[in-house]
C-alpha cells in the first residue's frame, strides 16, 4: 500500500500540508494488521515531508498503538489501561509525559485516531498534559451511495443526479485503468468517518446488473483500493437479476430456483470480494422491477437477498422510496407523501435481520424543506437508516452554495415522539446508521463546487457523531483544507456558508413547498412544471391559496402518519411550524403566518431577501481575490459559481414573485418591483 500522491486533483481536506504536525514528530506505529499498514504508511509519508521521522529504539514524540501489541511503551500502556475497551472502531487519545497518544484494540480505531490527530495538528502536540479522550462512531454503518452508471445513461448521464464530472470508478464504459484516485477518494472518506460505499447507481441499467456475473471483477478491483481505508464495497443490484442475468422465467422471492440463483450470486462475490458489504435495492420504485409483480411483500423481497447474504455476514439495503409515479393529478385522494408509510409500516418486525431498511429523510425526495419521514417513527421492530442526499439534486446541482451540514443537524436531532423521545439520530444510531448519495465525481475538485466538497466532509463527520455542530465541523474543514490560512478564512466562509441552506431556501421553495423546478433535470424554476405530472408533486396554486391539505380533518390524511405531539401539531392550522405550513396545508394568500407576515408577503419578502443574501455571500468572496489566502484558481472557480447563483437566485425571485402576484393579484405591501 502506498498513500496516494495526485498531483492534478485538489487535495481537499487532506492536503500534505494538514500534515506537518505529526509529519515533523519521531512517531512509533505498534501492531498488526492491514490498517495499521496504512497507518504506517500514511506516518511515513508525513514524516517524509516534514522532517519527522518513524521512531525506532529512540524516544518517541508521538505513538500510534494497538493496546494489544507487543512492547507497548510506557505512556501508551497506561492510556490503553486507562481508556478501558475502544471497540471496533474507536481509540482513545492522550498526551502524557510529552508523548502524544493513541491507542485503539483494532486497526480501524488506530486509522481513524490518526486522522483525528491530523485535525487536531499542533494542537495535539502542545505542552503538557492532555487527559485521555475516547472517540468511537456512534453508529457502525456511516455509507456513501453512488448513483455511478458504467455506461453514460443518454438522460441521466454518466452519474445520475451527478454535478462533479464522471465516475471515479468507470470512463467509457470500462473500468478505470488507473484507480489510484479512488484510493484517494477512500482516504477522504476515512479521514471524516466514512466506512462503506455502494458502488454503483441504485437504478440498475443492463451493463451495471453485470457487476455480479462478469463484471464481477471490477467490484473486486474497487474494493481492492477502499479496502486500505476501512471501506466496505457494497452493490446496487436489481430485484429481476435473476431473470435478467440467471435466464430464469421468474424472479419471485418464494421461488426455490429464485433463492438458489440469489444463493449462488452471493457466494460468488464473497469469493472474489471477502469482506463485501451487501446489496442495495431500489424496487418497485420509479420503474425497477420489484417483488410486487409476483404479488409478493417487500419483506418477502428483501428476504430472498438477506437470506443468501446472511452467512457470509452481508446486509441488505432495501430502499423505502416506494410511490406511484404514475399518478393522475386529478386524482386527490392519493397523496406522495404517505406511500412509504403506507407500503412499510404494515411490514414492521417482518424484515430478516440482517436488512436494513433505507429510509429517506423526508416523505417526499430530498426537497430543500420537508419534514422528518414519518416511517421513521412507524417501525420501531425494524432496522432503519437515514438516507440523506450529498449530491445537490435540489439544492443548487453545486452551482451554488448549499452548506447541508445545518439542514441534516436539524432533521437528525427532531424528536418525532416530542420531546421526551428518541432523536431521529438515534433511530439510525441504533438501527442501520446514516447513508448519503455522494457529490464526487472526476472534477478536479472532486465536487464540481469547491465548496460542496465541505458537504461530503460534513456527512462523514456527522455519521460519525449526529451531535457535532455544524458551524465546528465548517471549522474542521476550513482549517484542514487551508493550512495556515484558515484563521483568516474563517470568518468569510461562516459568512458565506453557515446559512446558505437557508438562504438557498428563501429564493427557492417558500414554505414547504416543493417541486417548483424545471422538469427532467430539476435546475432552475419552474413553478408549474410538475403541476399536471404524474409524479405526485403538487402545490394546487389557484387564485385563492396555496400549500397541500393533508390534515385528517378536510385532507389526504398524512398528518395521521405521525405520533403525537406532531400529529397534532401538523394538524392544526395555528400549531403548524412556518417553514412547513404549505405541505401540510392549502391556505389562502392572506393566511396570517406565527411570524406575523401573510403567506403572500412572506413569499415577496423571503424571494427579495435571498437574492441579497447571495450579492452578500458574493462581496465576502469577493474581498478575497488578490489576498493570496486562497489558491487563484480556487477563486475563480468559486467566483465564476457565485456568478451563476446570482442569475439563478435572482431567476428563482422573479418567476417566483410573478407567479404568485399573478395568481393572488396581492401587490407587495413594500412596493418593490413584481414583473
Ligand atoms: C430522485 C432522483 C432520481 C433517483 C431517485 C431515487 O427521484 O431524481 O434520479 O433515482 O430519487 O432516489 O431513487
Amino acid at each position: 500500500m502506498t498513500v496516494p500522491q495526485l498531483t492534478d486533483v485538489h487535495p481537499a481536506w487532506l492536503p500534505p500540508e494538514a500534515f506537518r504536525a505529526i509529519g515533523s514528530r519521531q512517531v512509533l506505529v505498534l501492531g498488526e494488521g492491514a490498517l495499521v499498514e496504512t497507518v504506517r504508511e500514511e506516518v511515513a509519508a508525513a514524516t517524509a515531508g516534514h522532517g519527522g521521522g518513524q521512531a525506532g529504539a529512540g524516544p518517541a514524540g508521538c505513538v500510534l498503538a494497538l493496546s494489544g501489541a507487543d512492547g507497548l511503551p510506557e505512556p501508551a500502556r497506561a492510556v490503553a489501561a486507562e481508556a478501558g475497551p475502544t471497540g471496533a472502531e474507536g481509540y482513545a487519545l492522550a498526551r502524557r509525559d510529552g508523548v502524544t497518544v493513541v491507542v485503539a484494540d483494532a486497526p480501524a480505531g488506530l486509522l481513524y485516531g490518526l486522522f483525528h490527530l491530523v485535525r487536531l495538528g499542533e494542537t495535539a502536540f502542545a505542552p503538557g498534559d492532555r487527559p485521555v479522550e475516547r472517540h468511537a462512531p456512534a453508529t457502525a454503518r456511516r455509507m456513501l451511495d453512488h448513483w455511478d452508471n458504467i455506461a453514460v445513461h443518454p438522460v441521466m448521464g454518466q452519474v445520475e443526479r451527478g454535478y462533479a464530472g464522471g465516475s471515479l470508478f468507470w470512463r467509457d464504459g470500462e473500468l478505470r485503468e488507473d484507480l489510484t484516485r479512488v484510493r484517494a477518494y477512500a482516504r477522504l472518506l476515512a479521514a471524516a468517518g466514512i466506512n462503506a460505499v455502494a458502488i454503483n447507481n441504485v437504478n440498475v441499467h443492463a451493463t451495471e446488473a453485470r457487476l455480479l456475473t462478469d463484471r464481477l471483477g471490477e467490484v473486486a478491483a474497487i474494493a481492492a483500493e477502499l479496502r486500505p481505508y476501512g471501506i466496505r464495497a457494497h452493490v446496487s443490484v436489481g430485484f429481476a437479476s435473476p431473470v435478467v442475468l440467471g435466464g430464469l422465467p421468474t424472479a419471485d422471492p418464494l421461488d426455490e430456483e429464485v433463492r438458489r440463483w440469489w444463493a449462488a450470486a452471493a457466494d460468488r462475490v464473497y469469493a472474489a470480494v471477502p469482506d463485501f458489504g451487501g446489496f442495495v435495492v431500489k424496487a418497485d420504485s420509479e420503474g425497477q422491477p420489484g417483488p410486487f409483480a409476483y404479488g409478493r411483500s417487500h419483506a418477502d423481497g428483501a428476504a430472498v437477498l438477506a437470506a443468501a447474504l446472511a452467512p457470509h455476514g452481508g446486509v441488505v439495503h432495501w430502499r423505502a422510496f416506494v410511490y406511484n409515479h404514475r399518478q393522475d393529478w386529478r386524482d386527490r385522494s392519493t397523496d406522495r407523501a404517505r406511500a412509504a408509510c403506507d407500503h412499510f409500516a404494515p411490514l414492521d418486525g417482518r424484515f430478516a435481520d440482517n436488512v436494513i431498511l433505507q429510509v429517506k429523510h423526508g416523505p417526499m425526495d430530498f426537497q430543500p424543506r420537508e419534514p422528518v419521514s414519518p416511517v421513521i417513527a412507524a417501525m420501531p421492530a425494524t432496522k432503519l437508516a437515514v438516507e440523506l442526499q450529498v449530491t445537490q439534486e435540489y439544492t443548487g446541482q453545486q452551482r451554488h452554495v448549499c452548506y447541508l451540514a445545518p439542514m441534516w443537524s436539524e432533521l437528525l436531532a427532531f424528536r418525532p415522539w416530542g420531546e421526551e423521545g428518541r432523536a431521529v439520530a438515534d433511530v439510525a444510531v441504533h438501527g442501520g446508521g446514516l447513508v448519503a448519495v455522494s457529490n464526487a465525481g472526476d472534477d478536479p475538485y472532486w465536487t464540481g463546487h469547491p465548496l460542496a466538497q465541505a458537504n461530503l466532509y460534513a456527512f462523514g463527520r456527522l455519521a460519525w457523531d449526529p451531535r457535532l455542530d455544524p458551524a465546528a465541523i465548517l471549522d474542521e474543514w476550513a482549517d484542514l483544507t487551508f493550512p495556515g490560512t484558515a484563521d483568516e478564512l474563517r470568518g468569510t466562509l461562516h459568512a458565506i456558508m453557515d446559512g446558505s441552506w437557508r438562504t438557498y431556501e428563501r429564493y427557492t421553495a417558500p414554505l414547504g413547498v416543493g417541486f417548483m423546478v424545471r422538469p427532467g433535470h430539476h435546475y432552475g424554476p419552474d413553478v408549474d412544471g410538475y403541476e399536471y405530472t404524474p409524479w405526485g408533486t403538487y402545490h394546487f396554486a389557484d387564485r385563492d391559496g396555496v400549500g397541500v391539505d393533508r390534515t385528517r380533518a378536510t385532507g389526504t390524511g398524512f398528518t395521521g402518519q405521525y405520533p403525537r405531539p406532531w400529529a397534532d401539531v401538523y394538524e392544526s392550522l395555528e400549531r403548524c411550524p412556518d417553514e412547513l405550513l404549505l405541505f401540510f396545508h392549502h391556505v389562502p394568500y392572506g393566511h396570517v403566518l406565527r411570524s406575523g407576515s401573510t403567506v403572500i408577503q412572506h413569499i415577496y419578502d423571503t424571494h427579495f431577501a435571498g437574492v441579497e443574501e447571495v450579492s452578500a455571500m458574493r462581496a465576502h468572496w469577493d474581498k478575497l481575490d488578490g489576498s493570496g489566502l486562497v489558491d487563484p484558481a480556487y477563486h475563480a472557480r468559486v467566483a465564476e459559481l457565485l456568478a451563476e447563483q446570482q442569475r439563478s437566485a435572482e431567476e428563482w425571485r422573479d418567476q417566483v414573485n410573478t407567479y404568485f402576484f399573478r395568481k393572488s393579484g396581492v401587490p407587495d405591501a413594500r412596493g418593490r418591483r413584481i414583473h
